[in-house]
């Protein structure tokens, strides 16, 4: 036994010296420093006892005990009592687990990330108290800032779309959008929950009382999207479209949206409830999920519906 106490010191001797060499120079005369080398030398040395204890154990002990009864091809097993220690911590971590769920940390009361989310919340409402009377001009300039931060990794600084990747917000809706919504519907919630277009096969033209047509489609798209010129596409216009989107396409309130131009009731209905469209999936940004305020939307959807007028 004391060859083991002597071996194990000279071991962690060695091993703290080999930790010194690398360390010993930023150590200094810091506190924790020198407390995590005083903590490292304990667990070294206690590391190295431990495991020459058992080598020796390895080395000389004899099996002593009781066999039990069973024993497969010759190999027998000792009758062993569960050790306290095991039972004890087993039922330990059963109870310390309830007492965690229920008492220490429990689900459904305190968490960082609700703790941050409150906080968020309120000063959510100082900003909202302190632009609660801005003006227009001001909606605008903090428009651009928040499109420039949060909208233009997708739609580009200028807006444009980068090559197709984003809308185009330049420009209301362009012949591939509106032909998208005319084949497929759409049910993005922009005029309300529930109230969706219907696809091309609810679409009728009063005129001719048929479904609308591939070609009436192409017509109309253009029409749409060229900023409603087109003496054939107007006509098509009237008779399938106009009783929801209005003769002008400038829509009405709780049946269709504006076709014609952006508004920013129109631009915070997308930013509450993303878009899918002809490109793909445009985000949510959501006040309920405080991505931005309410103010925040109008701002940006200010700064789009002027960008279009330009
Ligand atoms: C029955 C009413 C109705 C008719 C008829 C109708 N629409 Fe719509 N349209 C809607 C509604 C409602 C929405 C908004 C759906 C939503 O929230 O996504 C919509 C959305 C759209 C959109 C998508 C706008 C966007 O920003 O994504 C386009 C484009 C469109 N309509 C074009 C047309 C055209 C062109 C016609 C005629 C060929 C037409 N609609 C006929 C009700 C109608
Ligand atoms: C992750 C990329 C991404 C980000 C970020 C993003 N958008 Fe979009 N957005 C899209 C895509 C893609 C579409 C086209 C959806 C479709 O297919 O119609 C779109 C469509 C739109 C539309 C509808 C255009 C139309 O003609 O109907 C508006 C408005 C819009 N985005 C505004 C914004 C604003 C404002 C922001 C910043 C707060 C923003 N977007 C951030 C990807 C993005």
């Amino acid at each position: 036994m004391k060859n083991i106490v002597i071996v194990s010191v000279l071991v962690s001797l060695v091993l703290i010296g080999i930790i010194y060499s690398y360390v010993g120079d930023i150590i200094g005369d810091d506190m924790v420093n020198i407390l995590s080398m005083l903590a490292a030398v304990l667990i070294l040395g206690i590391s190295v006892g431990v495991g020459l204890k058992y080598v020796n154990q390895m080395k000389n002990d004899r099996a002593t005990g009781t066999l039990a009864d069973e024993n497969w091809d010759g190999i027998g097993e000792y009758k062993n009592d569960l050790p306290v220690g095991w039972a004890v911590s087993f039922i330990g971590t059963i109870v310390f687990f309830i007492w965690y769920l229920l008492a220490g940390y429990p689900t459904w009361a305190y968490s960082q990330i609700g703790e941050y989310n409150e906080e968020v919340k309120a000063y959510n409402a100082k900003f909202e108290a302190k632009h609660a009377n801005i003006s227009d001009e001001e909606l605008n300039a903090m428009g651009e800032s928040i499109f420039l931060v949060n909208c233009a990794p997708c739609h580009g600084v200028t807006a444009d779309g980068m090559n197709g990747k984003a809308a185009n917000l330049t420009q209301r809706l362009d012949a591939v959008a509106v032909k998208h919504a005319i084949i497929n519907g759409s049910n993005n919630g922009l005029v309300g929950e529930g109230l969706m277009m219907p696809d091309r096969n609810g679409l009728f033209n009063m005129n001719t009382g048929m479904p609308i047509s591939d070609e009436e489609i192409d017509v109309v798209a253009e029409y749409v999207a060229n900023g409603f010129t087109g003496a054939k596409g107007a006509e098509i216009f009237a008779g399938v479209c106009s009783a929801c989107h209005g003769m002008d396409g400038t829509g009405m309130p709780y049946v269709a949206p504006n076709i014609r131009n952006f508004t920013p009731d129109l631009v915070q209905a997308v930013l509450q409830n993303g878009k899918k469209g002809a490109i793909g999936q445009m985000p949510s940004f959501k006040t309920e999920d405080l991505r931005l305020t309410d103010t925040q939307q109008r701002a940006v959807g200010t700064y789009i519906s002027n960008l279009a007028d330009q």
